[in-house]
């Protein structure tokens, strides 16, 4: 059991659990299921042949706002697995000569730190309440002194002094426990944050040379207390985060998370098709080709540092996405194309995947705006014939104006629903508000028919 955060879908459960964010776009689905179960099947290969086996690189290709990056975002999500996204094309901006294309391994490294972190601190979490409560009892009724002696020493003296503090503390843990105290006032010991510095030191790329300076600068600089004075409710929290993080073994937390960039960590790599092509840009950028020698090694598999320690990246899933409209994925120069063995086409979304998007994720469109309306205690309703229309709407604007997939979806529900999320409450106070094919009609033909206006307003 090395990796607990790998769950274990099957290939066809992991195309269920997509198709729950994603309509549509069935081979890309399939594509990246297979890529995620080879790597739980590759734990459980002996190890000998387990270090043979490479992950399946995946380029998608489609046009833009159909579901590229959401994918391999779920997927991420999904696996539970370390996941950042980069954009290619940043790669080839002057301004990053200098912050090279391994920074992708130490922000994914970045990202599994604060992932293993949270998760410890949350199975701590419950203990790191209970000290704090003690802590705070500490500060209401302070206890007595050791030498007292705790046992009722005279025979049949059950009052004394130490006896008394223990019973009055119960009794005030149970008042505590109850939050009957929650917004009396204490004053305690907090640690301040000695960050002083730490940023502007940060950029100059001591990550690099893989040395964690806040860390060495923290032990160095003593740390300070502050009185802080809040309400016990505030005080119970502030200082139970100060308990779990004596309790989480950072050095153990930084092991695990590098276990898992290495064994599980994916990296999504956007705009791959603009470093394909070789050649300059326009001007001083580093030229596209020079981007993809840089990223060959991590592709490939090579040993990058961090602060937290080496990382091999010889197993990081690398999903690369593009439009490829100009270049095409043979553009690319051949190694880093043996490199993303596999190639899958998302198709641009029509009408109907349009009507399935509005309604069916479980982050759909319109369900969030429900949600929001809902929140002042307005009903939103819209008729089936309604949302048919808002659907030809977007794919009308798409074919004329410029195709943005399902993004379109976003402009034209913003502009649709504008009145409404500002009239709301004021002027429509706990009504249900229904929106028919004719209201869409009324408020978005005239912008639609005039393309000027379409261009700037969905
Ligand atoms: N097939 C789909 N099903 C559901 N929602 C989708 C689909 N395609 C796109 N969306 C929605 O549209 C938005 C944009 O999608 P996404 O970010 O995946 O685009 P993309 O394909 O990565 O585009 P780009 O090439 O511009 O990066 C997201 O909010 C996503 O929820
Ligand atoms: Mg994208």
């Amino acid at each position: 059991m090395k990796n607990k955060s790998m769950r274990a879908f099957t290939p066809s459960q992991i195309v269920n659990e997509l198709d729950k964010y994603i309509i549509g776009q069935t081979e890309a689905k399939r594509a990246v299921a297979i890529a995620l179960r080879n790597r739980w099947r590759r734990q459980q290969v002996p190890a000998e042949l387990r270090e043979e086996i490479l992950p399946n690189n995946i380029i998608l290709i489609g046009p833009t706002g159909v579901g590229k990056t959401e994918i391999a975002r779920r997927l991420a999500k999904l696996a539970e697995a370390p996941f950042i996204k980069v954009e290619a094309s940043k790669f080839t901006e002057v301004g990053y000569v200098g912050r090279d294309v391994e920074s992708m391994i130490r922000d994914l490294a970045d990202y599994a730190v604060n992932m293993v972190k949270s998760e410890k601190t949350a199975q701590v979490q419950s203990h790191a309440e209970e000290l704090a409560d003690e802590k705070i009892l500490d500060l209401l009724i302070p206890p007595v002194k050791k030498s007292v002696g705790l046992t009722e020493n005279n025979e049949g003296e059950v009052n004394n002094e130490a006896f008394q503090n223990q019973k009055t503390r119960e009794w005030m843990k149970q008042k505590l426990k109850s939050g009957e105290m929650n917004d009396k006032m204490v004053e305690f010991d907090a640690n301040s944050q000695n960050s002083i510095g730490m940023q502007v030191l940060g950029p100059f790329g001591l990550d690099d040379l893989g040395i964690n300076f806040q860390e060495i600068m923290g032990n160095i600089m003593p740390k300070k207390k502050k009185k802080r004075k809040t309400t016990i409710s505030e005080a119970r929290k502030i200082i139970a985060q100060e308990e779990a993080q004596k309790l989480i073994d950072m050095e153990a937390v930084q092991k695990e998370a590098i276990d898992r960039v290495q064994d599980s960590g994916i990296i999504f790599i956007d705009e791959i098709d603009k470093v394909a092509g070789g050649g300059k840009g326009q001007g001083p950028d580093v030229s596209r080709e020079g981007v993809q020698r840089d990223l060959l090694p991590i592709v490939e598999g090579s040993n990058v540092n961090t602060k937290y320690g080496v990382v091999k990246t010889d197993h990081i899933l690398f999903i690369a996405s593009g439009a490829f409209h100009v270049s095409k994925p043979s553009d690319l120069i051949p190694e880093l194309q043996g490199r993303f063995p596999i190639r899958v086409e998302l198709k641009s979304l029509t009408q109907e995947d349009f009507v399935k998007i509005l309604t069916m994720p479980e982050n759909a469109l319109l369900k969030q705006y429900n949600a929001l309306l809902e929140t002042e205690g307005v009903k939103l309703e819209f008729t089936p014939d309604a949302i048919k229309e808002i659907a030809r709407i977007a794919s009308e604007v798409n074919e004329q104006v410029e195709n943005i997939g399902a993004r379109r979806l976003h402009t034209i529900l913003t502009t649709l629903l504008d009145e409404i999320l500002f009239d709301v409450p004021d002027k429509i106070p706990n009504e249900k508000v229904k929106i028919t094919a004719k209201s869409v009609k009324q408020k978005l033909d005239s912008i639609v028919k005039n393309r000027d206006l379409s261009k700037f307003i969905l």
